[in-house]
């Protein structure tokens, strides 16, 4: 939301830096997003990513290719497979926050916004409980301690991350593997099995979107659950009001990812010459759309910098819209809700640490916390 403090705003600008062009608005960003057509996310054919992590995944498919693999991920991949999940979720929560207890103060992200997801999607895939130890060492490789990850700029990917990808990928296949042989009750064989108009999904197939399952679905929940937590701190009026009814907390977490849109932005390159906002984008030209500013349109959101979960509709973008809008947004919250529930339920003194100011991942296309430091005792 920064980028758009110009008067009057630019909706949509190039870059001649590094050239790149820039969507700001809200109607422009959804033109972008609904017309994949002309705004590719077959971002490869302009940005060299390194082969051994650029698995060909859901996120980086357009037209047919996305649509068949797409179908066939969300009929197992469903909102409801979520709602089974919901009680394991609540007792994970409760699992990871009683080793907290008896403290004065604790960190959530280490204590909890980074794990819970992860173990979620682990337990999702299948991994076994004496495996999860190895499994969150390879994932820790890919996504801890990291700075930026700037394939845009041509840097060169640090090999901690492409080895704990490469890891990742390797375990996975094993498994896929062996569900063919013996099935189990879990995604990966749901996958393994399922079948749409007579076709089946590719070992690969199966390997990449479980990939894609973490690296779209991972330290997205850590940064939602880290930046809902900040907001009813700054906001306190709406924490008392969410602990009084727990029923706004889905209006809650929808307005934290309206104000720090774990995914600041999406990139797509144009396959022809188009408008967008005024402007003429040749073909083959890269285009980042900047959710958190769209998200801050005041032509689309009334007073805009204003934390406001009653706001209705509240249409961001956080989790993107069209043909790849996320499809582990229902997961992604009931984490969210189950953790603020559990947290008010348990701290009625929640509140952030003076003395010691959290701290933010320096992500250029990520906005999130990175350590929240908690205090719990009595105030
Ligand atoms: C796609 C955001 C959690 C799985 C997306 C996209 C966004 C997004 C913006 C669209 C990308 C694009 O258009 O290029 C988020 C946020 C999350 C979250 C903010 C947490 C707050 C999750 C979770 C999962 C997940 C928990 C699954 C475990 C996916 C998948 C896609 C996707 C598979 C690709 C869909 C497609 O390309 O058709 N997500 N996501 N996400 N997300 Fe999420």
């Amino acid at each position: 939301f920064w980028l758009r403090g110009e008067s009057p705003p630019e909706l949509v600008a190039f870059n001649p830096a590094t050239k790149v062009w820039g969507v700001y608005g809200h109607a422009e960003s959804l033109q972008v997003l609904n017309t994949p057509s002309v705004f590719s996310s077959e971002i490869q054919r302009k940005i060299a990513v390194d082969s051994r992590i650029n698995v060909a995944n859901l996120l980086q498919m357009d037209g047919m290719p996305h649509a068949r693999l797409r179908k066939m991920v969300s009929r197992v991949f469903t909102p409801k497979s979520v709602v089974g999940l919901e009680p394991r979720i609540a007792e994970l929560t409760g699992e990871l926050l009683d080793r907290v207890c008896g403290r004065d103060k604790f960190d959530l992200v280490q204590e909890l916004a980074y794990p819970l997801p992860l173990i979620v999607i682990a337990e999702l895939l299948g991994v076994p409980s004496a495996d999860r130890p190895l499994f969150q060492q390879w994932v820790d490789m890919m996504f801890r301690d990291h700075q930026e990850v700037s394939v845009a700029e041509g840097e060169q990917t640090p090999q901690e991350i492409l080895g704990g990808a490469a890891e990742v990928l390797r375990y996975i296949g094993e498994h896929v593997a062996e569900r063919r042989v013996r099935p189990r009750e879990d995604l990966l064989t749901k996958l393994v099995e399922t079948e749409v108009d007579g076709e089946h999904l590719t070992d690969a197939e199966v390997v990449n979107f479980g990939f894609v399952l973490l690296l779209a679905g991972y330290v997205t929940t850590t940064m939602l659950l880290g930046n809902a937590v900040l907001c009813l701190d700054a906001f306190p009026q709406w924490q008392a009001k969410a602990r009084a009814d727990r029923s706004m907390l889905p209006s809650v977490i929808e307005e934290s990812l309206r104000m720090m849109p774990p995914f600041t932005a999406l990139s797509r390159v144009t396959t022809e010459d188009v408008e967008l906002g005024g402007k003429h984008i040749p073909a083959d030209e890269v285009v980042m759309v900047w959710l958190a500013a769209a998200n801050h349109d005041e032509r689309a959101f009334a007073d805009p910098y204003t934390f406001n979960p009653a706001r209705d509709p509240n249409h961001h973008l956080s989790f993107g819209r069209g043909i790849h809008f996320c499809l582990g947004a229902p997961l992604a919250r009931a984490e969210g809700r189950i953790a603020l529930n559990l947290l008010l339920d348990r701290f009625p003194n929640l509140r952030t640490d003076p003395a010691d100011v959290p701290t933010f991942r320096d992500i250029a296309i990520m906005t999130g916390i990175d350590r929240l430091p908690l205090l719990i005792g009595p105030s």
